[in-house]
């Protein structure tokens, strides 16, 4: 089909305009326009491709995933070798860089050097000809890599076209990274799937463009900063590689918006010091900085020696991943009995800092790890990340390493532990019997928004604990003067205050006191649900799990567990002394206290979608003619209320022969009384 001219105009209109938005988006981090348009923009451009195919150009925005999957990678010749850099780690080996440069220039004055951070990604050379990507490759050995044209024309910060103005034949390179946000979310995705789990940033970027289908690669968050350049046809090189990477910017690339030009190794120093300070707060990872000498006589005149340049060097930073080895694997007890593997290392300082520990969250990250005491392990720690092992170098384990088993017996208290099948986290039986559980109950306990006792922090309460001063909560409140103020660091003032705290904090509120007990998965709101609906400790003590359930978002498991800690005798012995020894609140009647009526000894389950009410307006329906309604089928069950879509329970209604209402059949109970 001939493609109408003012089609064709418009065509190239929306073309040139969509580049310009790329440009602002995703070179200069400054859009002008809202995404919103932009994607409208691009919808036109799509549906008049689709009306007229001929319009399509290589280089149009909407082609960046159009290419079909290679069934494996061509190779590509660099015109002109892709070479590597030298490392610099020391303050000495900076001075020996710039002194060997200084001396093979005759220069006695300083060098101009320009700097940049070196990212952690991967090396790319994007070849344009007539100003359109034809080509791009990896570094690969150097002077052959592999075609990844395909997967790189997915990144958006790489134009598929450079402004007017571009020479004939241009080879840029540059490093292609995936930023710290995208790596997070991604990993965060694929874990989520159970898919594999990048180790970091630079194996998700190799990974992603080692793709045979772009459409994968296309998902992936990828991003590119231009460094450098290869052959050039048609175009004089300026005097400085700075002018360079400033005219690559003009036509369109993507550099680094950190790059200086600095004096002397004096200049470097300070930009390394400058950079190393910010590195944590960079969007990517970056390992070092590379420092290349800004005039370009000179760097012709430096050369190269073997595969790296004499006129550049990478000063590193400290590196995020170390090895090191697994010494021993112990398990810590938290306030729910939660058991946590940790790895106690060999001591070794990872960017910057020492690490002598690394969680391993529990035993299923242990066991898919298969971490074994005696292993050599990579461990890695970025920006604010706490340490972790990322893996095991498997071909260097010991033949003596031990396989890490899961303790029969709590390591703190000697109770049993008990791993449910199905699930990760193991668990220590033993509840306040175990000094660990109890201190974290007693912090917990303690804590701002539960019985805000000022001044028991984690030193007092490990104290308290130790010396068997304190095994329950209510024996906080026998603590006397002399007993604190003989512990360590604790003064006779800070041993009053402490009193003091405890003395305010008797005069609490039902919901606070219920969220200070630590029961199993009732955080503050389900605390101050239940303390509204019961209104006294009395009732909630007296409740079944049903009546429990009755509660707002109130499900089986909580209303069980629940149930389970008030009926375990030694938390009631519990509660009865906090409440002796002065533990009060305001009483309150209770939202929905049982009233008798003429559906009282009826048990409701309702399940469905009601159309005249919702299931919560349905329950206080029953509950105020004097009904129950409860979670679950089971042959005490009176009546199951089916409404549209209903779950098994209608299915165990007949199983059991329980009577089954629809939802006409319902109200018609409801108006009956
Ligand atoms: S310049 C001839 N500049 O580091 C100069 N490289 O260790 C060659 N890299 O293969 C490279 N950021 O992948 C240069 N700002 C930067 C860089 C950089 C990262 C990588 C690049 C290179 C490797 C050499």
């Amino acid at each position: 089909m001939r493609v109408p001219a003012e089609i064709d105009a418009r065509a190239r209109d929306l073309r040139a305009e969509i580049e310009h938005h790329n440009y602002r988006y995703y070179v200069l981090d400054d859009p002008e326009v809202a995404d919103a348009e932009y994607d409208r923009l691009l919808r036109e451009l799509q549906v008049l491709e689709q009306q007229y195919p001929d319009l399509v150009t290589p280089d149009s925005p909407t082609q960046r995933v159009g290419a079909a999957p290679v069934a494996e990678f061509g190779e590509v010749r660099h015109d002109v070798p892709m070479l590597s850099l030298d490392n610099a780690f020391t303050v000495e080996d900076l001075t020996a860089f710039d002194a060997r440069v200084r001396d093979r220039l005759e220069s006695p004055a300083d060098v101009e050097y320009y700097a940049e951070p070196k990212l952690d990604g991967l090396a790319i050379n994007l070849r344009y000809v007539d100003g359109l990507l034809v080509q791009a490759a990896t570094r690969g050995d150097g002077s052959t890599g592999e075609d990844v044209t395909h997967n790189v024309r997915t990144i958006h910060a790489i134009p598929l076209r450079l402004a007017a103005g571009a020479p004939p034949v241009l080879d840029v390179r540059g490093e292609v990274f995936m930023p710290s946000k995208g790596f997070k979310a991604m990993n965060a995705r694929a874990l989520e799937r159970g898919e594999k789990v990048f180790a970091n940033p630079r194996n998700a970027a190799a990974g992603s463009l080692r793709q045979l289908d772009p459409r994968i690669t296309a998902s992936r968050p990828l991003d590119m900063f231009c460094y450098g350049w290869g052959a050039i046809e048609g175009w004089t090189l300026p005097e400085r590689h700075s002018d360079v990477i400033a005219q690559l910017r003009e036509w369109g690339l993507k550099v680094s918006p950190e790059a200086r030009v600095v004096s002397g190794v004096e200049g470097c120093f300070k930009y390394y010091t400058e950079i190393g300070a910010r590195r944590a707060a960079l969007p990517y990872e970056i390992d070092g900085v590379v420092y290349k000498v800004n005039p370009l006589r000179a760097q012709r005149e430096l050369g190269f020696v073997s595969r790296a340049p004499r006129w550049a060097v990478a000063h590193k930073f400290p590196a995020h991943e170390e090895t090191t080895i697994v010494r021993d694997v112990e398990f810590q007890v938290g306030r729910t009995g939660a058991l946590t593997p940790v790895a106690r290392l060999e001591p070794v300082v990872v960017s910057g800092v020492t690490v002598s520990n690394a969680t391993l969250h529990n035993m299923d990250e242990l066991e898919r790890k298969d971490v074994r005491i005696g292993d050599r392990v990579i461990v890695r720690r970025a920006g604010d990340v706490i340490p972790e092992i990322v893996k095991v170098i498997v071909e260097r384990r010991p033949d003596d390493a031990k396989v890490v088993r899961l303790p029969v017996h709590c390591p703190v208290c000697g109770s049993d532990v008990e791993r449910v099948e199905g699930e990760a986290v193991a668990r220590c039986t033993g509840g306040l019997v175990c000094a660990a559980q109890r201190k974290e109950s007693l912090l917990h306990f303690a804590s701002r928004r539960a019985m805000d006792i000022e001044g028991l922090g984690s030193k007092l309460v490990d104290q308290l604990v130790d010396q068997a001063l304190v095994q329950s909560p209510a024996d906080l409140y026998s603590l006397q003067l002399l007993q604190l103020a003989g512990l360590d660091r604790m003064a006779e003032k800070s041993a009053q205050n402490v009193i003091d705290a405890l003395e305010r904090s008797k005069s609490t509120t039902l919901a606070r006191f219920l969220f200070a007990l630590g029961i199993r998965d009732v955080g503050e709101a389900t605390a101050a649900a239940l303390a509204l609906h019961f209104g006294s400790l009395e009732r909630i003590l007296a409740a079944s799990p049903d009546e429990i359930q009755q509660v707002p978002d109130v499900g089986p498991v909580v209303a069980a567990h629940v149930h389970a800690f008030f009926s375990e005798p030694r938390n009631r012995e519990v509660v009865s002394a906090l409440l002796s020894r002065g533990v009060q609140w305001p009483e309150q009647a209770p939202k929905s206290a049982p009233t008798e009526g003429p559906l009282t000894g009826k048990t409701f389950v309702i399940t469905g979608t009601l159309s005249a009410m919702s299931r919560d307006d349905a329950r206080d329906r029953i509950v105020a003619l004097g009904g129950k309604v409860a979670g679950s089928v089971s042959r005490k069950t009176s009546f199951v209320v089916v409404g549209a879509d209903p779950g098994s329970k209608a299915q165990k209604a007949a199983e059991l022969g329980v009577p089954v209402l629809d939802e006409d059949a319902f109200l018609g109970v409801l108006a009956a009384h």
